[in-house]
């Protein structure tokens, strides 16, 4: 479904080399958690996914199109079809959850009938059935995250990034929202997670691809955090 092919990435004119030979494939259904150190390259190689970055060479096909061949006034059509949630969850202060999540599926084009329907179902499936009505700072912050997953879920994405999203939870709330993403994987959304977190990703029992220094040094079916 995705696949990187001898994918190098450098910032600051190749002073900083952020990927180097990446050569990997994702197949759809996937749960992958992409691992390593602080300045590995874990955010670059997500950046890649969603055109957000490019590679300075090589290629990346998102099923069996090279999207690096994309214009940037075309890659919001590619980012429709993933979802994305991170550590710093940046929800709409003044908005509900439910508003959080129908407003970003109105600015994505669904309409207003399939935006009251889905809504609650959407949050029901994260757990906050009863918090439609909740404003943020009504919100613990594994709720929150949750209500930003239900964002990224709102256009059904194929494919989930999760960029550090427990980052800021305690023990506790990052487990359970992993358990969310793998929930969602049930369902057949490929999901990958950047992260640091040692302990969640053997938990997981899932491939584990550990990034050192911009380059692959494993990556192994059910793995381990290895470091
Ligand atoms: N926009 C940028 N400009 C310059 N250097 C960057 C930029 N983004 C990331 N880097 C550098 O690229 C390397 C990989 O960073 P990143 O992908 O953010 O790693 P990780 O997510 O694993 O912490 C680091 O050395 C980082 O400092
Ligand atoms: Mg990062």
């Amino acid at each position: 479904m995705i696949k990187f092919v001898n994918v190098n990435k450098n910032y600051n004119n190749g002073k900083v080399i952020a990927l180097s030979n990446i050569n990997l494939t994702i197949q759809q259904g996937e749960f992958i958690s992409i691992v390593g150190r602080s300045g590995a390259g874990k955010s670059t190689l997500l950046a890649m996914i969603t055109l957000e970055e490019r590679p300075t060479t090589g290629k990346i096909f998102i099923e069996g199109q090279d999207i690096t061949k994309i214009k940037q006034s075309d890659a919001f059509y590619l980012r429709r079809k993933i979802g994305v949630v991170f550590q710093d969850i940046k929800l709409l202060p003044a908005r509900t959850a439910a508003e959080n999540v129908g407003f970003a599926m109105e600015v994505g084009g669904i309409p207003g009938n399939t935006i009251e329907r889905d809504v609650p179902k959407i949050l029901e499936l994260v757990g906050l059935k009863d918090k439609l009505d909740a404003f943020p700072h009504q919100l613990s912050g594994g709720e929150k995250q949750r209500v930003a997953i239900a964002r990224a879920l709102a256009h059904k994405p194929a494919l989930l990034l999760a960029d550090e999203p427990t980052g800021n939870l305690d023990d506790i709330n990052a487990w359970e929202i992993v358990q969310l993403l793998l929930k969602i994987n049930q369902f057949g959304t490929t999901v990958l997670l950047a992260t640091h977190a040692v302990q969640l990703v053997n938990k997981i029992q899932k491939r584990v691809v550990t990034l050192e220094a911009g380059e692959i040094m494993y990556d192994q079916e059910k793995g381990k955090y290895l470091l």
